[in-house]
This record gives structure tokens, C-alpha cells and sequence, in this order.
């Protein structure tokens, strides 16, 4: 089984199993993560599927696309490795990510 570790702003860790190709965003709310809402779902227009990617995977989940990055652009808590995680399409690869969320979700 592959696990991803969500870390919220304040340290509490919240382990997820995924299934190859579901979004980031699917992981987190079918686990009920606290802190991922996905309001739009996954449409990469509501913005509150924000994540900081721990910089050691960075390039392993790779960059920001267009649409993406108009949202992020607009986002005030926008890191060097954030992402929407309704855009990161999950892979067997990926097993062990890091990503941390923000404390809000604009
Ligand atoms: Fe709305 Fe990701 S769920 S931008």
C-alpha cells in the first residue's frame, strides 16, 4: 500500500493510502484530512487544495501547469513548492510523499 504524509501548519502528521491516479486532493478528503476542503472538485478553480510540497520530492511530483498556476498566483500563503493538489495525479512512485498544508485555505 502507498502512503502519503499530509503535516498541517501546526506539526499534527496524517497518514493517507492512495490508489495510483487519484488525485492528491481525493487522498486527503477520502481520508478526511483536515485542511483540504476542494470546494471546486478539482477543477483548479476554488484554490483550497493548496499544498506544500516537501522540497526533497519537488521534482519527483514536478511543476505547476497554467491554470494551476493562475490559481496560485493569487494566493497569499503560495510557497516555492506548492501546488493544487487536485492536479497531482498520484503515482505507486510517489509512495512516502511529504506535503505540508497551509494554515488557511483562500
Ligand atoms: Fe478546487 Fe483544487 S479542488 S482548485
Amino acid at each position: 500500500m502507498s502512503v502519503v504524509t499530509f503535516v498541517s501548519y501546526d506539526g499534527a502528521k496524517f497518514e493517507a493510502p492512495f490508489t495510483e491516479g487519484q488525485s492528491l486532493m481525493q487522498v486527503a478528503t477520502e481520508s478526511a484530512i483536515p485542511g483540504i476542503d476542494g470546494d471546486c472538485g478539482g477543477e483548479a478553480a476554488c484554490g483550497t487544495c493548496h499544498v506544500i510540497v516537501d522540497p526533497q520530492w519537488s521534482e519527483t511530483v514536478g511543476r505547476s501547469g497554467p491554470a494551476e498556476e493562475e490559481m496560485l498566483s493569487m494566493n497569499p500563503e503560495r510557497q516555492l513548492t506548492s501546488r493544487l493538489s487536485c492536479q497531482m495525479a498520484v503515482c505507486n512512485e510517489w509512495d512516502g510523499l511529504i506535503v505540508e498544508l497551509p494554515e488557511f485555505q483562500m
